[in-house]
């Protein structure tokens, strides 16, 4: 344990996978007080006990439907009421549907998409904000995506390039916001890490991956723990200057 996050109070949603997972666990290495939470109760739970077999503490609060107002305002209330407050809230819970423009259902697809990718995080800002004030400050990490800036040629992305640019665009007006409050906010946006959300594309769109990788400049698929060290650094003191900021980490993807 480095302690770089000692003592910090921090909700990781989305904890059940991922990029989440690979989050709650690294903040709580850092001495982080984590609590996590998913709408998936097993991977939820699973998380938990990776965090104790390493000796580690996680807290999570599960089943929680992040698109829901009640559950992210119960989400919230259970931090502050286990830890006296809250310092960092990592939203990378998030849901997002996949089909071509002609394909595209408008209630299945399109409004499922803005809800899982916009209205989460929309709603845990809000209902966190209050906490992060009267603490005098604290962190909001977002993700966006690649997909806000570039397209994948074989990706039926359009609902999902919609969200991710929202994200992009909204974590700005947070962060203009929340100046006045001690309150910074950032996005990281990744290009193709290799978690639950992106196993199915990879080993069933033709093509897909090579088409990654030669976007690439470092040519691998990313991992979660890539994207966790700048969630570690933008949650913790050392960027107490960084705000309405995106951190592509994505290998060179969009530098091109
Ligand atoms: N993996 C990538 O390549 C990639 C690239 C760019 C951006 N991102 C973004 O990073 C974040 C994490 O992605 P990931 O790949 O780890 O995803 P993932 O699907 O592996 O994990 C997301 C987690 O969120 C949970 N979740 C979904 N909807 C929820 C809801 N309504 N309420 C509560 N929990 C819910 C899921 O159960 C899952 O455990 C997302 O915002 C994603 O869009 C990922």
């Amino acid at each position: 344990m480095n302690g770089r996050l000692h003592d910090k109070v921090a909700i990781v949603t989305g904890s059940g996978s991922g990029i989440g997972r690979g989050c709650a666990i690294m903040f709580a290495r850092e001495g982080a007080r984590v609590v996590g939470c998913d709408i998936d109760v097993r991977t939820a739970a699973e998380t938990v006990e990776l965090a104790q077999a390493e000796g580690l503490r996680i807290d999570s609060f599960h089943p929680c439907d992040l698109t829901r107002a009640a559950d992210v305002r119960r989400l919230v209330e259970f931090a502050v009421e286990r830890h006296g407050g809250l310092d960092v809230l990592v939203n990378a819970g998030a849901f997002g549907a996949f089909a071509w423009i002609e394909e595209m259902d408008h209630e299945r697809d399109w409004k499922r998409t803005l809800a899982g990718e916009l209205d989460v995080v929309f709603l845990a800002c809000q209902a966190a904000w209050p906490h992060l004030k009267a603490r005098g400050g604290g962190a909001i990490i977002n993700f966006a995506s690649a997909s806000a800036r570039v397209a994948f040629r074989p990706l039926p992305s359009l609902a999902h390039c919609a969200g991710k640019g929202g994200v992009l665009a909204m974590t700005r007006q947070l962060a203009m916001e929340g100046g006045p409050h001690g309150i910074r906010a950032n996005t990281i946006s990744p290009a193709l890490v290799e978690t639950t959300a992106t196993r199915i594309p990879l080993e069933t769109i033709p093509d897909f991956r090579e088409e990654v990788l030669d976007k690439c400049m470092i040519r691998r698929l990313g991992r979660p723990e890539d994207i966790g060290w700048c969630a570690i650094y933008l949650a913790s003191d050392e960027a107490g200057w960084v705000t309405g900021a995106d951190f592509p980490i994505d290998g060179g993807t969009t530098a091109w």
